[in-house]
């Protein structure tokens, strides 16, 4: 029998040269006349071993990595088709413990099959979830994805069944399921890995929401940075409508759905559901005054399902085993997994699915194994720009929603980034103040304006320029922004400013800077143009 070679075609995988391997590989297979099959997966998710190269033995899959493509003849020669030793041998890849005590139930395929074969999604389950919704009502769909327990992944955590509830419940000739796929906050790509290396997960889920609200059409909008995740949904899409999953009659159901995916505007702001929608509709990506809500008045005044990636891709697996199973994971109103993605200065960066509940002290040490560095853990920022600076005191924090927000932090879409001992906070507040300088869409004048003034007010507090006046002026600043902001960018801004503050005053109270700071001029550049 062919031996099957895995070499993964994610973008991860791909910037530390695993399409080299791919073809180091492809010419020792002819050079050599071997019976093997290169296949092009998705990535599992343990990025300091990357490219990881895996072979299908007797024994399971086993993995060798980090592999480059010199290594590939001395890998051949130590017999590797057959999973023998090699000192870039892993063992085999489910015992690594890193994915062995990991709950993977949205990335339950990603990295074991090849992301654009539909029989292989179909033999690892795929397509079940589509299968049972077929025969359900809407109201059944949307009560089972209520009774799941899932809520947003995309970062406010809001019940994912409860908005569709609010979209069938809303009459209209016309209603859509947006995706969103713009993946803004810093340190993550859960989505970005789950749309390479499981596509059809998100096209079965996006399916299954436009069967419960009675949706015939869905948009997947796309961060711009992401063309290898374009590519792979083009092809996943057009796979889909080929075999009938997508069309006018959704595996020979008579019911329709289409799907297209759009490439985002590369903004930040498109992220937020209402700005994403105007920049779906070809305009300048601003926010919309809310209410109405998307559900009610979305993408062309129509209503529209807008659920980010993770979100809909673990619909399948909920309509699939039942909305119990997915409950039964998690804690308190924390319900199934939640996807981690580890970054930063960190060890062993990579994603982790694991029910809601484990401690950042446990995702970081237990999984990313600690600092890079290996100097001391300083602080930790969680969820994106808009974050909390954690410090290491609060590591035993769980990661559930309501447990963040006691803490006054808040998990987003589960980015974790990881600052040992050398970061400065002051530094660090001036670059989320700067963040939302650059990132600001303009509508609203505590933001557009507060933001500019933020870096300034931060800048004189580094510099120790009447140090304790700017400090009641950024705190006032702060509650402005909070407080008069038209959306999250700008409400949120204070919250790693005042983390930063709160945890790490040291850092706000040292001798001015000899040099002047990097990256200052930003600030003026802005202002300039205000
Ligand atoms: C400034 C800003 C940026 C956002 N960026 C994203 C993003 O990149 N991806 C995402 O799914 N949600 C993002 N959101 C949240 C969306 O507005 C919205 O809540 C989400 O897409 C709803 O999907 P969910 O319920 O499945 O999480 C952002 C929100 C704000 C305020
Ligand atoms: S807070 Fe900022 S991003 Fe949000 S509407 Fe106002 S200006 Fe735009």
């Amino acid at each position: 029998m062919s031996a099957k070679i895995y070499v993964p075609r994610d973008a991860a995988a791909l910037s530390v040269g695993a399409d080299a391997v791919a073809r180091a590989f492809a010419d020792q297979i002819a050079s050599r006349r071997l019976d093997a099959t290169l296949v092009r997966n998705g990535s599992r998710g343990m990025f300091w071993l990357e490219p990881l190269v895996e072979v299908e033995t007797p024994r399971g899959r086993i993995a060798y990595g980090p592999v480059s493509a010199d290594s590939v003849p001395s890998l051949l020669e130590a017999g590797f088709l057959e999973g023998k030793p090699h000192q870039l041998c892993l063992g085999p890849t489910e015992e690594i413990p890193f994915l062995k005590k990991q709950e993977r139930l949205t990335f339950a395929r990603c990295g074991i099959t090849d992301p654009l074969s539909l029989s292989d999604y179909m033999s690892h389950g795929g397509y079940r979830g589509l299968e049972r919704a077929l025969k359900l009502t809407p109201e059944t769909i949307v009560e089972e994805v209520v009774n799941s327990g899932l809520r947003g992944r995309g970062g406010a955590g809001f019940p994912t069944g409860i908005k569709w509830r609010t979209v069938l419940q809303t009459s209209a000739d016309q209603k859509y399921i947006v995706c969103n796929a713009d993946e803004g906050d810093s340190g993550t790509y859960a989505d970005r890995m789950i749309m390479e290396g499981d596509p059809f997960v998100l096209i079965e889920g996006m399916t299954i929401a436009g069967l419960a609200v009675d949706a015939t059409s869905g948009f997947i909008y796309l961060r711009s940075e992401y063309p290898h995740a374009f590519r792979t949904l083009r092809r996943a899409i057009s796979v889909a409508y080929d075999k009938g999953y997508l069309g006018p009659s959704v595996a020979g159901s008579g019911k329709r759905f289409d799907l297209d995916v759009r490439m985002g505007a590369g903004a930040y702001i498109c992220g937020e559901e209402t700005s994403l929608l105007e920049s779906l509709e070809g305009k300048r990506g601003q926010i919309r005054f809310k209410p109405p809500l998307p559900a009610i008045k979305g993408l062309f005044g129509k209503p529209t399902v807008v659920n980010n990636v993770i979100s809909l891709a673990t619909v399948p697996i909920i309509l699939d085993k039942g909305a119990a199973y997915h409950r039964d994971f998690g804690m308190g109103k924390s319900r199934g997994t939640l996807t981690i993605q580890l970054a930063g200065n960190v060890k062993r960066g990579g994603l982790v699915e694991k029910a809601f509940g484990l401690s950042l002290r446990e995702a970081i040490y237990d999984f990313g194994g600690g600092t890079a560095s290996g100097r001391p853990l300083r602080a930790v920022q969680v969820g994106g720009p808009l974050g909390a600076y954690f410090p290491a005191s609060l590591l035993d924090t769980p990661l559930d929603y309501e447990a963040f927000a006691e803490k006054k932090g808040m998990l987003g879409h589960g980015g974790i980034v990881v600052f040992d001992d050398t970061v400065d906070l002051a530094r660090q507040a001036r670059f989320a103040m700067e963040f939302c300088a650059v990132e600001s869409c303009g509508k609203c004048t505590p933001c557009r304006m507060g933001s500019t003034r933020g870096v300034e007010v931060i800048d004189k507090i580094i510099a120790n320029e009447d140090r304790q006046q700017n400090m009641v002026l950024l705190d006032d600043l702060c509650e402005v922004l909070t407080d008069g902001s038209l959306c999250a960018l700008g409400g949120l801004i204070p919250t790693p400013v005042q983390s930063a503050i709160r945890h790490f005053p040291e850092d706000f109270d040292k001798p001015a800077p000899a040099a002047p700071l990097q990256g200052t001029p930003r600030s003026q550049e802005t202002q300039s143009w205000r």
